[in-house]
């Protein structure tokens, strides 16, 4: 056996069944593997996997055997005891039509979603959820969940915080909490992690940071249910969950699973693609979940010796504009700020340090937290704004 084929047997051998758990092979799913130079054939036993869960598996294979071959090189067959089907890698094209039935199929299952709304689940313990999410990383979701989770806390409310991106789990960091280990409750329920008043979950906590991201899709299969619905959260008024950037099948299933009353999309003036953005609100539309409004993130600094004056960096107005164009609400404009940078590296969320009471950066997320808490729960004055008057009228 060529190393390669051992690797790839290996490799495939840890695929997880994300409805269990469980990999393929411990199972005895896996029927047949066949890795030859060119060409990769899997077949696997399917009975009880869901077409999300058989797409997360496909994903994972593609992942995982990445570094041997491109998508259209791998098949992955699966027999259940009603019916049989096929998935190949590659992404369907018109040409596709005027193959067998077979083949056809597998390539709606790729690009087809799941139907909306389904089968969503409320997260218990949590009166209101809501999602931040981006099309990019590194545009400032992690910091606009936290900070907003302690603005919403200033106003009142109490607040917990789900960090489900699996890309890059910050919110430990960002809570000076790296080194957490969470508890269970006798009903095996996951206990978060209290911080500043804040309790929160991640998947930081439970994946080790030098694990390969490809292992990460698999196991969310597994942990995702218990994730999302096996939190011990007590009477929280707000529940923010950090999700993963993009909007690919990951964040689909997450946010599909999930009864979401409103997201709200971070952008920085400079990254604001409208087209990646189009996409974004497609996908929480297509699920039914509200899109609050933007959020544009770094979008201008004020020098401490000069108050009065704005230094647009990053270009001025960019996500202003794109809120307009797709016609959604700008719920803030938060300013660049070091004490920010400072806070997250450090473990001492801005929002939570009196401090900073009265600054550019503390009134936008102030003012983003009254203008989140309105949408959700209504105006105090009683006007409709933005997603809810097109809703009402
Ligand atoms: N308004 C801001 N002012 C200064 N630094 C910021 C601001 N927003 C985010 N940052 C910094 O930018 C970096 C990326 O932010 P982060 O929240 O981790 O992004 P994401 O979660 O989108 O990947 C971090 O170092 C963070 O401290
Ligand atoms: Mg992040």
């Amino acid at each position: 056996m060529s190393t390669n084929t051992e690797n790839v047997n290996k490799l495939l051998n840890l695929i997880i069944n994300p409805n269990t758990g469980k990999t393929l092979k411990e199972e005895g799913r896996i029927l047949e593997v066949k890795a030859d130079q060119n060409e990769l054939l899997f077949k696997y036993k399917r009975d009880g996997i869901s077409p999300d869960q058989k797409r997360m598996i496909e994903s994972a294979i593609n992942q995982a055997v990445s570094e041997f071959y491109s998508p259209e090189k791998i098949t992955v067959l699966t027999t259940s005891e009603n019916s049989s089907d096929v998935f190949s890698g590659k992404t369907f094209s018109p040409a596709d039509a005027k193959k067998p039935a077979s083949s056809q199929q597998a390539a709606q299952i790729k690009t087809g979603h799941g139907p909306a709304g389904a089968h969503k689940k409320r997260v218990a313990g949590a009166k209101k959820v809501i999602a931040v999410s981006s099309n990019k990383g590194g545009v400032g979701k992690s910091t606009v969940a936290v900070n907003l989770a302690f603005a919403l806390k200033n106003l009142g409310k109490k607040v917990g915080l789900l960090d489900a991106d699996i890309y890059g789990p910050s919110v430990p960091m960002l809570l000076n909490k790296r080194d957490a280990k969470p508890g269970a409750t006798p009903e095996k329920k996951i206990l978060p992690i209290e911080a500043y008043g804040i309790p929160f979950i991640s998947f930081g906590l439970f994946i080790n940071e030098k694990d390969p991201v490809i292992w990460r899709g698999p196991m969310l299969g597994g942990v995702l249910n218990q994730f999302l619905f096996d939190v011990a959260w007590a009477d929280l008024d707000y529940l923010i969950i950090d999700l993963p950037p993009g909007t690919g099948d990951m964040q689909l299933s997450m946010v599909q699973a999930t009864e979401i009353d409103g997201v709200i999309v971070v952008s920085t003036p400079q990254d604001v693609a409208i087209l990646d953005s189009r996409k974004g609100l497609n996908m929480f539309n297509q699920v039914k979940i509200p899109v609050l409004g933007m959020v544009e993130n770094m979008s201008y600094f004020v020098p401490d010796d000069m108050p009065h004056k704005k230094y647009f960096i990053f270009g001025e107005g960019g996500v202003k504009k794109a809120a307009k164009e797709l016609e959604v609400d700008l719920l803030a404009e938060i300013p660049l700020e070091m004490a920010l940078r400072e806070g997250s590296d450090t473990g001492h969320p801005y929002m939570n340090e009196k401090k900073h009471e009265g600054r550019p950066v503390w009134n936008a997320y102030m003012s983003l937290a009254k203008n989140v808490d309105g949408a959700i729960n209504g105006s105090p004055d009683g006007e409709q704004k933005g997603f809810f008057k097109r809703l009402f009228s």
